[in-house]
């Protein structure tokens, strides 16, 4: 039995679907003996200063102006560093020349750092190295990726690495995108607490060893830098010695790795991004298409992980499903395995920087392929969490095709029984495009009469929510035809097919949305165009099941269901639809029948329901 105590609560082993109970991380954080808690932390207050702060920065120059946030934020931090521990001073290792701080944002920037030292330590380092993005102009930030993970997650992410027998007294750890230290403080800390009572000059040169970033951006080095010095502060003040350097300022993709870590840790950039020509070699690998930022990190994170180490990773979901990152998912199924997955839940308005659909996910280099444990973070604060454990899943026999995961917790049966259903569109006799009209490319063709030479268009209107078609061009901007000019031959769908939504929100009742275009209708018109929005999913060769089946299919709510846990982004992609698990042909005669004879409703969503082994 896996154990499941954390280092901030000590959980009962819990069965699968219970509440395991809340990773108060303000409990793990080190309480500063300097500064007691005096009186009630003043949040409130906390966060209107931030937002002073803010207001501030744009009323700088933008030359000057991340220049500004930086200096803001080392001046918060050194006005609370002297708060809870007098005797520390600061190396300002990877601090840049620049020109000081004015006056009024020296007051705020120090009156932020004393309130600050009110919060938990974990919490008031997050708070003020996050006051850096926070005051940075927006569309900066976004280049950069700079947005720092809040403490309920980094928490939760190495308590994920702890549960995997992480042993914090030996293990090295590195963050590959390191930002202001939100993974090191508390990997720090944890380390720290292993290994209580040695000598603090030994402690301190073995934290310099066994911790270790890599960062971009030299002033988020000078923070994390700076905040593992804080909440190193009483073993460096004790020990008499120079902090060690724990940041290296470099770009990670370049750095040369050495495989020496148990952990590799982090929440790397997101984005796409365009590689040097080298890159695309030696990251060949594990790219499908698109590069992504993060997907590369996570090729980055195996380079630098021991063999049975460890890399714990916060990403988004889209990892789990989306075809740029197939070749991913196929490297990580072979060298390192995941072990399990928290998806991440958050109140709105929680993070006020993070994305919401976020994965934790833990890999072990070299691991056996194993069931996956999944469980559900919900974040309630940016320092509390609650955990539900939910059961496990299993990888697909072909490591490269979306990784099916419970998006809710009546999902995992589904996916035990979905695990056994191999066939796929293609076995139906279908494949998937997406319309190929890209309207405002065509402005000038739209037409509102027919004439000879014009088609009917069909826009992602013609779909309703309750799975019917409607010919129809009534937003603003559509018209109800198309006029054809040489060359425009490849546009024109000649057959009927099944139409889909091809952008859905997880919020919305049902993700896949769906109706037939009916054969008839496509003759009567001698074809017709459709547009971008919607996918299509079109007869290749021939067809075992009618194309009226697979539109009620797909708008079958347990069809839904599976769906929702493949896809993790608004987009309904071709590649997805196409991975999705389905019954057998043979299976779906006696759901040809029901449609034929114009059965709906309850009934045939429950002959569907049954083909997945859900009770009817
Ligand atoms: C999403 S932030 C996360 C920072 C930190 N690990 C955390 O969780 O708060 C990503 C960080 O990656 C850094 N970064 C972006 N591209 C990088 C690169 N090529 N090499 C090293 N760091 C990079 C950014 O400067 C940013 O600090």
């Amino acid at each position: 039995m896996r154990r499941q105590q954390t280092e901030f609560l000590r959980r009962p082993e819990p069965r699968n679907g219970e509440l395991v109970g809340g990773c108060k991380v303000s409990k793990g954080s080190t309480p500063t003996t300097a500064a007691p808690l005096a009186r009630a932390v003043d949040r409130l207050e906390l966060t209107s200063a931030r937002v002073a702060a803010r207001t501030l920065a744009t009323t700088v120059g933008d030359e000057w102006r991340i220049d500004h946030a930086a200096q803001f934020a080392w001046a918060a931090l050194t006005a609370f560093a002297g708060q809870v521990h007098p005797k520390l001073c600061l190396s300002g290792r990877h601090r840049t020349a620049a020109a000081p701080l004015d006056d009024t944002s020296r007051e705020l920037a120090e009156r932020i750092g004393l309130e600050a030292a009110q919060l938990p330590l974990i919490e008031a380092l997050h708070y003020l190295t996050s006051l850096y993005p926070a005051m940075m102009p927006q569309r900066r930030r976004s280049e950069v990726g700079a947005f720092y993970t809040p403490p309920a997650l980094s928490e939760r992410l190495l308590d994920l690495a702890s549960e995997e027998g992480l042993d914090w007294a030996k293990a090295k750890a590195l963050d590959p995108a390191a930002g202001a230290g939100a993974f090191l403080v508390p990997a720090a800390l944890r380390m720290r607490r292993a290994t209580q009572g040695g000598e603090p000059a030994f402690v301190l040169a073995q934290l310099g060893r066994r911790l270790a970033g890599l960062e971009l951006d030299a002033n988020a080095a000078m923070l994390a830098q700076a905040a593992l010095e804080v909440a190193l502060g009483d073993l460096i003040v004790a020990s008499g010695r120079a902090a060690p350097n724990f940041i290296r300022v470099c770009d990670t993709l370049d750095a040369e790795p050495s495989a020496d870590f148990d952990l590799v840790v982090g929440n790397p950039p997101y984005g796409r991004i365009s590689l040097s020509a080298e890159q695309r070699v030696r990251f060949g690998r594990s790219l499908y298409g698109h590069a992504n930022l993060y997907g590369v990190f996570t090729d980055v994170a195996m380079r630098w992980c021991k063999p049975k180490g460890l890399i714990a990773f916060l990403t988004p979901t889209s990892m789990l499903g989306g075809h740029y990152f197939s070749a991913l998912r196929g490297l990580l199924a072979k060298e390192a395995p995941p072990v399990a997955v928290d998806f991440v839940h958050g109140r709105k308005g929680v993070f006020e920087d993070v994305l919401q659909e976020t994965l934790l996910a833990l890999y072990r280099r070299g691991g056996a392929a194993q069931r996956i444990q999944v469980h559900y973070l919900h974040v309630t604060s940016e320092t509390e969490a609650t955990v539900t454990r939910n059961g496990t899943v299993g990888l697909p026999t072909d490591g490269s095709r979306p990784w099916l995961a419970p998006r809710a917790p009546e999902h995992c049966k589904l996916i035990a029984q979905v695990e056994g259903m191999p066939s796929r569109l293609s076995d139906w006799g279908y494949g998937v495009s997406t319309g190929p009209l890209v309207w405002n490319r065509h402005k000038a063709q739209l037409a509102h009469k027919p004439a000879k030479g014009h088609h009917p268009l069909i826009w992602a209107e013609a779909v309703t929510s309750d799975g019917r078609f409607i010919y129809r061009a009534e937003r603003r901007n559509h018209a109800p035809y198309f006029r054809m000019e040489p060359g425009d031959a490849w546009l024109l769908v000649e057959e009927g097919c099944v139409l889909l939504q091809r952008t859905t929100a997880k919020e919305q009742a049902r993700r896949l949305i769906a109706a037939e275009l009916p054969e008839a209708f496509v003759r009567q018109h001698g074809g017709v165009v459709v547009e971008n929005h919607l996918n299509m999913v079109l007869p290749r060769g021939k067809v075992k099941v009618s194309a009226a089946a697979v539109a009620a299919v797909l708008n079958s709510k347990v069809v839904d269901d599976v769906f929702r846990c493949i896809s993790g982004s608004v987009a309904v992609s071709a590649y997805e639809l196409e991975a999705l698990p389905l019954p057998s042909a043979q299976a779906m005669k006696e759901i040809d029948t029901l449609v034929r004879k114009g059965t709906a409703g309850a009934k045939l969503e429950n002959a569907i329901a049954a083909l997945y082994g859900r009770p009817v």
